[in-house]
C-alpha cells in the first residue's frame, strides 16, 4: 500500500481547482488515453496556479494511477464506504482506494443522493471517514428544482453543509473542498445556473463554512462550482465571488476541450489577480 503522506489542500489564492468526474462513462482504455492526453496538454503548467484531479471509474483507478506522473494530475474515487471492511457487498473501502493511488473522495454527488438515495448522515460518516483516512472530502451540496421553486434553496445548502460536516476535527478542516451542484444545472437534461444564482449561493456556502470552522478557516475552504460549466461559460462563473474553481462533467471528458477550458480559466484569474495587485500598489483601493 502506498504511504503517500496527504497534504493539507485548503486553498491559495492564485490557485484554481478544475476537476472532471467521468461518471460511468469510460473504460480502462479510455481512461488512460485520456489521462494521457491531458497530462501532455497541460505539462507546462505549475503546481501553484492550479490544482487538477479527475476523478474516474472505480476499475480504472489502478490503470490510471500507474499510467501517469505523480506530477500536477490528482486522482479521485467517485464514492466510499464509511467503513474499512465488513459486510458491505458491493461497497469499497477507503483502504482499497489508498492501494489504487486515490487523493480525493467525491462525496454526495447529486447523483448519489438522488438516484441512488444517500442521505445527509451517510454522507456525513462518509465524509468524516474520507477525513479519518487523510483523504481530500469533496462533498457535493445543491438544490433540487423543486427546493429551487420552494424558495429554500439556500437553507438546503447550509442543512447539507452543517450535517455533513458537523464534528470534524480542527485538524482536518484543510482537506475538505466543497462543490455546489445544484441538481437541476447538471447533465443533458440540466439548465446552466446564472451568475446571480451562483454568486447568491456561494455566499451562502461561505457563510455557513465560517458558521462552522471560523472566519479563518472557513475563508480558507475552495468552493467549486458544477453543473452544465463548458467552453463558453467558465470564465465568466470562475470570476464570481467565492468561486475557486469548477467541477466539470461532460464539457471535461475530451482532454483538448477540458486543456482550453483549463487555460481560459487560469488566464482570466490571474488577469484579476494582477489587476488587484496593480490596484493595491498603485494605493487605489
Ligand atoms: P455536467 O456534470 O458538467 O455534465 O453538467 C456536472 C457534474 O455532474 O458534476
Amino acid at each position: 500500500m502506498k504511504k503517500e503522506k496527504m497534504q493539507n489542500t485548503s486553498k491559495s489564492d492564485n490557485k484554481v481547482y478544475l476537476g472532471t468526474n467521468t461518471k460511468m462513462y469510460k473504460s480502462i482504455a479510455q481512461t488512460v488515453s485520456f489521462l494521457q492526453a491531458l497530462e501532455a496538454l497541460v505539462e507546462d503548467i505549475k503546481e501553484e496556479m492550479l490544482e487538477l484531479f479527475v476523478i474516474p471509474s472505480f476499475t480504472a483507478l489502478e490503470a490510471a494511477d500507474t499510467c501517469i506522473s505523480k506530477g500536477l494530475i490528482k486522482l479521485g474515487a467517485q464514492n466510499m464506504c464509511w467503513e474499512e471492511q465488513g459486510q458491505f457487498t458491493g461497497e469499497i473501502s477507503p483502504l482499497m482506494l489508498k492501494e489504487v493511488g486515490t487523493r480525493i473522495i467525491e462525496l454526495g454527488h447529486s447523483e448519489r443522493r438522488h438516484t441512488f438515495g444517500e442521505t445527509d448522515e451517510m454522507i456525513h460518516k462518509k465524509v468524516h471517514c474520507a477525513l479519518n483516512q487523510d483523504f481530500t472530502s469533496l462533498l457535493c451540496i445543491g438544490d433540487t428544482k423543486a427546493e429551487k421553486e420552494c424558495h429554500i434553496a439556500s437553507e438546503v445548502l447550509r442543512i447539507q453543509l452543517k450535517k455533513a460536516l458537523f464534528g470534524v476535527p480542527e485538524d482536518k478542516f484543510g482537506n475538505i473542498w466543497v462543490a455546489y451542484e445544484p441538481a437541476w444545472a447538471i447533465g443533458a437534461e440540466g439548465v446552466p445556473a446564472d451568475s446571480e444564482w451562483i454568486a447568491l449561493q456561494h455566499q451562502v456556502i461561505r457563510d455557513t463554512l465560517i458558521s462552522i470552522f471560523g472566519k479563518e478557516r472557513g475563508i480558507a475552504v475552495p468552493i467549486l462550482y458544477g453543473g452544465s460549466v463548458n467552453q463558453n461559460n467558465a470564465e465568466d462563473i470562475i470570476t464570481l465571488p467565492n468561486t475557486d474553481g469548477l467541477f466539470i462533467g461532460r464539457s471535461a471528458w475530451d482532454a483538448d476541450k477540458f486543456a482550453e477550458i483549463i487555460r481560459k480559466v487560469i488566464h482570466v484569474k490571474n488577469y484579476r489577480q494582477n489587476t488587484v495587485e496593480t490596484v493595491k500598489n498603485m494605493g487605489l483601493h
